[in-house]
């Protein structure tokens, strides 16, 4: 083979290479952005079976403390992942949901709408989108009520859910013509001790997790879930 032929064939071959890396840059860039686009809906599968699940606080949460310290303009920015189901404007319609505007402090499921109906449904819920209601609907809506028609996994990032459902409500509570929905008080820095003869509560009052009763085999050691201490014996002084 002459020189001039092993030359083409370098050739080919280094810009065969150099097309494949470029290619491999273009569709990175476009699947990238194509996958931004959709996230957020399209799953209306919560991952809540999973033992990786969302961090789901269960205790109480401080609404007076979480939306006293939101940031409305990201709470509105977090409604591009509503837009395509709800309408935010006054005297808005539907559109496959029902419209927002007014929501906090909205009796549940009470508008003209098709809601769900049944067990586990909205019509079922009693009560008014509270801070709290709105809070564990939106982090979980197939949790709050499995039955609902509402097809979005929620606002459950482990790292940043909270906050942007905060910073989501403290925009919704703006979005009525009267006053919003007063926050409730804040919680206590710390549960103190019982001063009197109150019952206290029998082990911080938590309740397990869902899932997170798997008992262990006897004799595994059970790390990082000790056994219940044995409680207090009253009255046997
Ligand atoms: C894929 C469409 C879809 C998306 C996305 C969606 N929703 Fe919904 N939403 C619905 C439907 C449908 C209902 C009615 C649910 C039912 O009846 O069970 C609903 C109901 C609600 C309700 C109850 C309203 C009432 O009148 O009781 C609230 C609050 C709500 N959505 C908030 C949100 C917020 C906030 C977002 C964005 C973070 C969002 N939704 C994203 C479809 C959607």
């Amino acid at each position: 083979m002459s020189d001039l032929g092993f030359n083409k064939i370098a050739f080919c071959v280094l810009g065969t290479g150099l097309m494949v890396i470029g290619l491999n840059e273009v569709s990175h860039a476009f699947f990238h952005t194509e996958h931004h686009a959709k996230a957020g809906w399209d799953v209306p599968v919560a991952e809540v079976s999973s033992g990786t699940g969302p961090a789901i606080v269960e205790g109480p949460r401080d609404y007076f403390k979480l939306i006293s310290e939101a940031d409305v303009e990201a709470g509105k920015a977090v409604t591009a992942k509503c837009v395509q189901c709800h309408k935010f404007e006054a005297g808005a319609a539907a559109l496959q949901g029902p419209p927002l505007y007014g929501v906090v402090g909205r009796d549940i499921a009470s508008l003209g709408f098709k809601y769900s109906t049944g067990t586990g449904s909205l019509s079922e819920k009693e009560g008014v989108w509270d801070y709290e209601h709105l809070d564990r609907f939106l982090e979980n809506p197939k949790k709050y009520a499995p039955a609902t028609l509402m097809s979005f996994v929620g606002l459950n990032s482990r790292s940043t859910g909270q906050r942007d459902r905060a910073n989501l409500m403290a925009y919704l509570r703006t979005l009525t013509p009267g006053e919003p929905l007063p926050l409730p008080a804040p919680l206590p820095e710390v549960a103190p001790a019982p001063a009197d003869g109150a019952t206290p509560p029998a082990d911080g009052a938590t309740p397990p997790a869902d899932g997170a009763a798997t008992p262990a085999a006897p004799g595994t050691p059970a790390s990082g879930a000790p056994a219940t201490p044995a409680p207090a014996q009253p009255g046997q002084h």
